[in-house]
């Protein structure tokens, strides 16, 4: 029985993006395996226009029964409703109880960070999703997921750090309970290294030191900030996926983390790699770890020769930077005989390919520069 994945393409450059997911996912399960059937609903700013639905409840039991859903952005200016996205997106979250939201930064190519002396960035935002702060076990099952990736990260040859983030110095009542939570998880776990930092300290430690993260646990509205901070570190928000999940009832929900960026919808320069690889953890929330680690392989790839819409360093449309990576799958497939999936983990076992300069890439010539610069003008089309 192949895997039921609800897709909701959703508003603005939603739509483009994930339809060029879907072709990077179709060409992945041809050949590892994962029997992918998507169904497309229609929800989003023109349905809510027209009819006043958000999510109709038969949709919604639809929606709840699938195997994942894949959803590209919601936010629509004509929309007036401040509610809207809450109604779509965190009554999902909420209602399908993903309390996991992982959002992954790694430097794609050398250059696309800010950052003047950054060689390697690769962390993991563990954002708190359903807000538990004052609901014990939000708290106590995010820290030890966190924990527990920070274990499997450090086999796969990552640090296997956890860095707890809160703001319990002021807001003692909420954030007194991550600091105790935190107590006895780091207790349960001697072997992980773990630190805490106070969220103001640690947004400036991502910009002056983002080498020293790897799994960065926290709430759900300083994980929402750090995370944004964290993908402009590696290239931007076009390029940032996120998997909102469950665990326990393996439901998930996979989302680009950039917006619906209306005023670039229909032009073709959005940038997919964000919809791409959360394609790409949606695969390995369904046990497709080859799949997975193919799409993120030829992403970097691609990302390396600057085969990329704009925000990424290169002058391609959003079809055409799916494309490159579709080009670079098939030239990864050819040269590695397909090996069985291993089901189901949450992170990569792999160790990520060094994400420093390369110095035949890098040259006297700094080639990303024009994309950070783009990526810096308030209307690029990362987001
Ligand atoms: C995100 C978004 C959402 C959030 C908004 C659209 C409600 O910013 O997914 O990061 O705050 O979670
Ligand atoms: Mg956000």
């Amino acid at each position: 029985m192949p895997f039921r994945i609800a897709v909701i393409p959703g508003d603005g450059i939603g739509p483009e993006v994930i339809e060029q997911g879907i072709r990077v996912l179709e060409e992945v399960i041809q050949h590892t395996g994962a029997g992918l059937q998507f169904k497309t609903y229609d929800l989003g700013a023109e349905r809510y226009l027209r009819t006043g639905e958000v999510i109709p409840e038969p949709i919604f039991a639809e929606l709840q029964s699938a195997d994942a859903i894949y959803l590209g952005a919601v936010g629509d200016p004509r929309v007036k409703d401040p509610q809207y996205a809450a109604r779509l997106l965190l009554r999902l979250r909420f209602e399908l109880d993903l309390w996991v939201n992982l959002r992954p930064s790694r430097l794609l190519a050398p250059g696309l960070t800010p950052l003047r002396d950054a060689a390697s960035i690769d962390l993991v935002v563990v954002r708190e999703n359903t807000e538990g702060a004052y609901v014990g076990i939000g708290v106590e099952r995010i820290q030890r997921y966190a924990f527990e990736l920070a274990r499997q990260r450090r086999q796969a040859g990552h640090r296997g750090r956890v860095t707890m983030v809160d703001k319990s110095n002021a807001l003692y009542h909420a954030h007194d309970l991550w600091q105790r939570v935190f107590a006895l998880e780091r207790q349960r776990a001697p072997e992980i290294e773990a630190e805490h930092l106070f969220v103001d300290a640690a947004a400036m430690q991502l910009v002056k030191d983002p080498g020293r993260f790897d799994v960065i646990v926290t709430s759900n509205m300083f994980g929402d900030i750090l995370s944004d901070l964290a993908s402009e570190l590696v290239g931007g928000l076009g390029q940032a996926p996120s998997a909102n999940i469950n665990p326990e009832t393996r439901r998930g929900l996979f989302e680009p983390v950039h917006g619906s960026a209306p005023k670039h919808a229909g032009k073709g320069i959005a940038n997919p790699v964000g919809a791409i690889l959360a394609g790409a953890m949606m695969l390995r929330h369904l046990g497709d770890e080859v799949g997975a680690n193919q799409i993120e392989d030829a992403v970097m790839a691609a990302a390396r020769e600057r085969r990329t819409t704009k925000d990424l360093g290169g002058d391609l449309t959003t079809t055409g930077a799916a494309e490159a990576v579709l080009q670079r799958l098939e030239r990864i497939r050819s040269s590695s005989a397909r090996q069985p999936g291993d089901g189901g983990r949450i992170t990569s076992r792999r160790r990520p390919p060094r994400a420093g300069p390369s110095p035949d890439l890098l040259g006297s010539e700094d080639p990303w520069k024009e994309a950070r610069r783009h990526r810096h003008r308030p209307d690029h089309a990362g987001g």
